[in-house]
């Protein structure tokens, strides 16, 4: 008895240790995966070299205007040329597994048109191959929004159903080179932020719009991103179909889609708010993920935008049938939701007779601390929030946080020291990561957690303006530094948390 008292009282004890020092390793199963991703534009450079075909990016940023700097990823981090030194900053990090993308227009310079670039195939089977040999497992990301512009010219690409075909067609290629040592595929990365911001704002490439938002191209915002869903929709469908039937058994992987998340709050605590939060949340991730785990879209959106929503054949429904495994989250904030049913509204993009999202003040405090990227605020709430809802709405499928990070940025930075203290970072993932612990306790099936990003990369439209990485670059001389949040990943990974 005395000693089953002991017992109690030490577990009593443990419990109260892991309180008071925090978030552990060891709050997390031992084959969790702990990670760091990027992205094939973003970091790999060498645009037109072994025979890669020039991208839609590629294209895009070499027009005047379309990024902040002026700046593009011909270079990027050179990581074509660098991966053996990234893969050892991996190693020494002590993750257990990379997050990357396969650029297409490196595999398949002409999509389904022409060859299947050797050159392409042997980058990414050395990429792989010095992975599996460091112990570090491949997340490989199909497509992370840039694709070969010959679709694009050819057949006007996401707006044509002829891209479900050069899809599957890539998807294909892809698990016939690599999936004998690719356990993890993701068919898309962020296709929600690809077709509101190509097709709604005209942002991104195709830089089609119907309204006056810049510089965009003519597009009708009210058709166009729902004909583009569609067909992301469905070319993940044909993927999926290809993986389940053919691959699946014999290679022994899993298939998901990666998706942006922002959580939303009422702006006003009026039911048309919290009404407006539901919108919010269903106008984004769940418009693909609905169709893929479901057959159809949300009634949410049915409910607003109607006949204007395309519709299932049921050929379509016979190839939705093979769904996915998991559900990758990418989550970085929290905006608030106003609605614009029954008032009135000035936004951007045809969902805004449904909502509005806003960075704007609520009691004249904004929801969460700035950071460098415009709309993302600090709020480590916000991912339970979200793992939560998603849980809920999907039946506890698996999930994977395959993105989450914080942006630094301005004209506060002047040296390299300014970059490489990055305090703030570290308690964004400290808080963020004890959020996911939580939510997992509160039964959320997560099997794994990737920063973005291992190295500072090009930013989109900011360039090179925001880093969002745990080691800095220096894009003169390539060269890559840890910044004080590497230091603490590697020290949590090896079983202590750095206290600041
Ligand atoms: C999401 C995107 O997947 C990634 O490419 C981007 O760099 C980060 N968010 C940060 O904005």
């Amino acid at each position: 008895m005395e000693r089953r008292k002991a017992f109690v009282f030490a577990l009593l004890l443990l419990q109260l240790f892991s309180l008071v020092v925090g978030l552990q390793r060891s709050n997390f199963p031992m084959h969790f995966l702990f990670g760091a991703s990027t992205s094939s534009y973003q970091i790999e450079g060498a645009y037109i070299e072994g025979n890669k075909s020039l991208s839609n990016w590629d294209v895009f940023t070499h027009t005047p205007g379309n990024i902040q700097d002026g700046s593009t990823g011909d270079v990027a981090d050179d990581h074509y040329h660098r991966y053996m030194e990234d893969i050892e900053l991996m190693q020494s990090l002590g993750i257990n597994s990379y997050r990357f993308s396969i650029a297409w227009s490196r595999v398949l310079p002409r999509g389904r048109f022409g060859e299947v670039n050797q050159l392409g195939i042997e980058f990414y089977d050395k990429l792989i191959n010095s992975l599996l040999l460091k112990g570090i497992q491949p997340f490989v990301t199909l497509s992370h929004y840039d694709i070969p512009q010959e679709l694009e010219d050819r057949y006007g690409a996401w707006l044509n159903a002829e891209i479900r075909e050069d899809f599957g067609y890539f998807a294909e290629v892809c698990f016939e080179a690599f999936g004998d040592r690719v356990k993890y595929w993701s068919t898309f990365n962020e296709p929600n932020v690809m077709v509101k911001k190509g097709y709604m704002n005209g942002k991104y490439p195709p830089n089609r719009c119907s309204e006056p938002f810049g510089n965009c191209l003519s597009g009708d915002s009210t058709t166009e991103p729902y004909i583009a869903a569609h067909n992301v929709i469905l070319s993940h469908a044909t993927a999926a179909e290809i993986y389940k039937t053919k691959y699946q058994k014999k290679q022994g992987g899993f298939i998901g889609i990666v998706m942006s998340t922002t959580w939303y709050e009422p702006l006003r605590e009026i039911p048309e708010d919290r009404l407006a939060v539901q919108r919010a949340l269903s106008f984004d991730a769940p418009w693909f993920l609905d169709p893929i785990v479901y057959g159809d879209y949300p009634p949410e959106m049915r409910q607003v935008l109607g006949s204007k929503l395309p519709e299932f054949t049921f050929e379509d429904q016979k190839k939705l049938q093979y769904k996915l495994d998991f559900i990758g989250v990418n989550h970085y904030t929290t905006l608030y939701a106003k609605d614009c049913l029954f008032s009135p509204c000035k936004v951007a993009g045809s969902e805004g007779h449904a909502f509005t999202f806003t960075t704007g003040e609520r009691n004249r405090l904004p929801i969460g601390t700035p950071t460098a990227m415009p709309t993302f605020y600090v709020v480590p709430k916000g991912i339970e929030n979200m793992i939560m809802y998603i849980m809920k709405r999907y039946n506890n499928m698996t999930m994977f946080i395959t993105e989450n990070g914080y942006a630094q940025g301005g004209a506060s930075y002047t040296s390299l020291n300014d970059w490489l203290s990055d305090k703030d970072r570290v308690h964004y993932l400290q808080s963020y990561l004890n959020s996911v612990a939580i939510a997992m306790r509160r039964g959320a099936d997560v099997r794994g957690y990737f920063i973005w990003s291992l190295i500072d990369n090009f930013e989109w439209l900011y360039g090179y303006t925001l880093r969002f990485g745990i080691y800095h670059v220096d894009y003169k001389t390539q060269e890559r530094t840890p910044k004080l949040s590497a230091k603490w990943y590697k020290e949590f990974l090896a079983g202590s948390d750095m206290q600041l």
